[in-house]
């Protein structure tokens, strides 16, 4: 397993949810880290949380969908810390809505989130990453598996993940970079955390009752396990690894319990 004390991660989206905790988790183990989000206050609360932690954590307040902005954030690394060795691509945000009731800007505003939001950061820490034969990888989910109900522009921009992913292993094989893809299951979800309706406006999600979905902490620790084990795909929780496992030889069985179940997921849409 690789040791993280002493590397320098970027973690997009880390001042509160998934990302947060991932960077404290990173942080625990001795990583350097640099927190990025778009609020100021929210980023600096979570510096000041991690500061307890140790001292090497900076952020930098930025909208990583902005090319100039994503750059800007690997920069802020190395300024720092004369290197990268871990980029995570953990910014994302979605959506609930049948495609033909969509303000087709909605899938606009998730593609530029989580494709160009993952993309961006990505191209200028590549070169970064290949003089540390270090990690890329980005936070996917269970709906990046196959195309889900009420959920179309959410799905297809996680599977977008998947192929980005997969060119990404291939071409920087030769340059030993790490890339890895993590497949989330529903998690904890901060207060006031919001989803994008049908119409583009944007909605608060209810509070999940936390017995049944997984803790932020958790996730996070399964990110620092793709992370030192160089693993390609973590597929978290024993539903999707099921999915996972259907999907790949019986899509169209999935495709039938769905339909079964569509109340379920409408009412998880709402
Ligand atoms: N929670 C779940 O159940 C779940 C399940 C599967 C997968 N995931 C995936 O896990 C990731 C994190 O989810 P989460 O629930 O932890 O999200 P969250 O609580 O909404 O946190 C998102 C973080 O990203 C920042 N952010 C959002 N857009 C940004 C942008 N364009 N540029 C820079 N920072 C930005 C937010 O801060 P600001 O708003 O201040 O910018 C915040 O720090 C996402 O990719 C999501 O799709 C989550």
């Amino acid at each position: 397993m690789i040791n993280l004390k002493g590397k320098v991660a970027v973690i997009t989206g880390s001042s509160r949810g998934i990302g947060k905790s991932i960077a404290v988790e990173l942080a625990k183990q001795g990583a350097y880290i640099v927190l990025n989000g778009r609020n100021q206050s929210r980023l600096e609360s979570a510096k000041l949380e991690l500061g307890k932690i140790h001292n090497n954590i900076v952020s930098y307040c930025c909208d990583v969908s902005d090319i100039n902005q994503a750059n800007e954030l690997i920069k802020t690394a190395i300024q720092h810390f004369g290197k990268l060795d871990i980029l995570i691509n953990n910014v994302g945000i979605s959506m609930r809505g049948d495609v033909a009731d969509l303000n087709p800007e909605v899938f606009k505003t998730v593609f530029e989130s989580n494709v160009l939001g993952s993309v961006y950061p990505t191209v200028p820490a590549l070169k970064e990453l290949r003089k540390t034969k270090g990690s890329v990888v980005f936070i996917s989910s269970l709906a990046g598996i196959r195309g889900l109900p009420f959920l179309s522009a959410y799905s297809s921009s996680k599977m977008a993940l998947r192929g980005i992913t997969e060119s990404i292993r291939i071409e920087e094989k030769k340059h030993n970079i790490h890339v890895g893809l993590v497949l989330v299951g529903i998690t904890q979800i901060e207060h006031n955390k919001e989803t994008i309706s049908s119409d583009g406006s944007k909605k608060v999600l209810k509070k999940r009752d936390s017995s049944k979905v997984d803790s932020t902490e958790k996730v996070a620790k399964k990110v620092l396990k793709n992370i030192q084990k160089r693993k390609f795909i973590t597929t978290l929780t024993p539903i999707g690894k099921l999915n996972k496992f259907l999907q790949a030889r019986f899509p169209l069985l999935v495709e039938k319990i769905i339909l079964g179940n569509l109340d379920k997921f409408q009412e998880k849409s709402e």
